[in-house]
């Protein structure tokens, strides 16, 4: 629930006359919002909203989220990669980006679990259905493309990340991108990392290590890398 609803306050329940009390209007809103984006329903209540910050790593990703979300324009083909251990609240951020900007701007984004999409994908190349319905995907103005690399790739699955990383870039598209491994771009990159999240730890496993590096160097290019250092908050 939008905890600035001002019809019930985010309760969901608007009192009536004679004790009765009625759904919210903003309970269908959410559901809409959530169905239209894509979103998974675990995180139907995540918001930027109700992002917690304990840690400056934390403190530091929503402020970039939350200034990314409200000056979102989809002409620049800008975006994010959050890096962090899990639980941190990467996929949290995501869709709170992604809810405010359609609030907000009226500009419908899609949410992608990676592994699901290069499955769609493939199948969709198999049926030979092509150009069409692979573009209608590509072509978001803002997609998420949740847990990136998360497990050991072959060489097909990769040739698809490649490929979507390609196309977004080359037509200007915005990608948020969560991921478990290391991003490093060199030890200048690191550096200026180091500078916001003095004490971080970089996951150990790198990312050239799944991708190749020439779509390891477009994702540094086409989004801001955020590291997130916090703890395991599906642990409690
Ligand atoms: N900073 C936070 N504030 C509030 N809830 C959080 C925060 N971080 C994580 N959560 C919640 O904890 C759970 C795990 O977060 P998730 O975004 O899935 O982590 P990650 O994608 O980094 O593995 C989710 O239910 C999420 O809503
Ligand atoms: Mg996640
Ligand atoms: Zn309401």
């Amino acid at each position: 629930m939008e905890s600035s609803c001002p019809k019930c306050g985010g309760t969901g329940f608007v009192p009536k006359e004679g004790g009765v009390v009625e759904l919210c209007a903003c309970r269908f809103e959410q559901e809409n919002v959530n169905k239209v984006l894509g979103i998974p329903k675990r995180f139907w209540e995540a918001e930027l909203d109700n992002y917690q910050c304990e840690d400056p790593s934390e403190e530091n990703a929503y402020k970039e989220a939350f200034v990314f979300a409200s000056s979102f324009d989809p002409s620049e083909g800008k975006g994010l990669t959050f890096v962090g251990d899990p639980g941190v609240g990467k996929t949290h951020l995501a869709v709170g980006i992604l809810k405010k900007i359609y609030r907000e701007k009226g500009i419908k984004g899609r949410f992608f679990d990676t592994k699901d999409l290069i499955y769609k994908l493939k199948a969709l190349i198999e049926e030979g259905k092509t150009s069409k319905a692979i573009r209608r995907i590509l072509n978001y103005p803002l997609i998420v493309l949740d847990d990136l690399g998360s497990e050991r790739l072959s060489e097909w699955q990769r040739e698809i990340i490649s490929y979507i990383i390609s196309y977004r870039y080359n037509n200007l598209k915005s990608t948020i991108i969560t991921t478990n491994f290391s991003l490093t771009g060199g030890e200048k990159k690191d550096r200026k990392i180091r500078k916001i999240v003095p004490d971080i730890e970089l996951p150990k496993s790198l990312m050239v290590e799944r991708l190749d590096r020439g779509t390891v160097s477009k994702i540094f290019e086409m989004t801001k890398v955020l590291y997130i250092k916090g703890r395991d908050r599906r642990r409690v």
